[in-house]
């Protein structure tokens, strides 16, 4: 049974640990993140951002993908499923289809226009049990068609979102999706500190979580970040190892053009890619 993310998030908080939150495109994403997460005892978290889940034909089918997969695959660790920088349309659809987690990402509103949205989704979902993520600062690169500067969130503005009850909260510091360019400057940890010292317990959120380097990474965590989107580096993986199969020739031998064995190289780099971020993040074996 799918899980609100919030239990997770707190104990990962406190345990100076990330829980992963991977992005997921369709049934092989899907099976290859759930699997790797029960395989290595880790709470997971299955993002699907508002193109994803159009691409997949609406959040009432990725739901029911999500919830038999996990009966058929046996899943016991946390498993939230999780909108990606919703808008509050977006939002409203994903609690209807069964969502357990929801981010409203205000971010380009006024201050008191996020507010004010916050302020309602806080209520839903806290009489849904569903957790929620709140943004202050945009995340820089592009996302589905939504640009961010990768601006550096204001502090005071990160403790008005978090004091409205928000589950967990992402701040930008500097972070940006996709490929980070080479003269990027690296993660304001000057912001970080701010905001975590205003923000107490509240676990808070990093974004762009491809092409980090492994020390800043840690630092983050150390300084109160308890979940970490990856999205970027699971499709670069499954990408590259499709590619490989292919120049190989593999789909004109035999059988290989099955999509059943085509695909079966990408997934598994997937699941290599997922390993290796839990390890990095902390989160094996924290779910048993
Ligand atoms: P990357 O694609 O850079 O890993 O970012 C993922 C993300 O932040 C999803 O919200």
């Amino acid at each position: 049974m799918l899980v609100s993310a919030k239990e997770m998030l707190q104990k990962a908080k406190a345990g100076k640990y990330a829980v992963g939150q991977f992005n997921i495109n369709n049934l092989e994403w899907t099976k290859a993140i759930l699997l790797t997460a029960q395989e290595l005892k880790s709470p997971v978290i299955l993002g699907v951002s508002e193109g994803a889940g159009k691409y997949m034909t609406g959040y009432k089918t990725v739901v029911g993908m999500v919830n038999g997969m996990m009966e058929e695959l046996n899943i016991t660790v946390p498993v939230a499923l999780h909108l990606d920088h919703g808008s509050y349309e977006g939002c409203m659809k994903c609690i209807e289809a069964g969502f357990s987690s929801i981010m409203f990402d205000g971010s380009h509103f006024p201050i008191d226009e996020n507010v004010e949205k916050t302020t309602e989704l806080v209520k839903i979902c806290a009489e849904k049990g569903m957790s929620l993520e709140a943004e202050v600062g945009s995340i820089g690169g592009e996302e589905d068609g939504v640009i961010g500067k990768g601006e550096c969130a204001d502090p005071q503005e990160c403790k008005k979102i978090a004091d409205l009850g928000v589950t967990m909260l992402a701040a930008g510091i500097g972070n940006i999706h996709g490929k980070y360019p080479a003269n990027w400057e690296g993660l304001s940890f000057e912001t970080l500190q701010a905001v975590s010292e205003l923000t107490g317990d509240m676990p808070l959120v990093l974004h762009g979580g491809t092409g980090i380097p492994e020390d800043q990474i840690k630092k983050a965590i150390s300084l109160g970040v308890a979940k970490i989107n990856v999205n970027t580096e699971c499709q670069l993986s499954f990408a590259a190892a499709t590619r490989k199969y292919i120049e190989e020739g593999k789909d004109l031998q035999g059988k290989g053009f099955d999509p059943r064995k085509l695909l079966a190289p990408g997934t598994e780099a997937i699941k290599a890619t997922v390993k290796e971020k839990m390890e990095l993040f902390g989160s094996i074996g924290k779910a048993e």
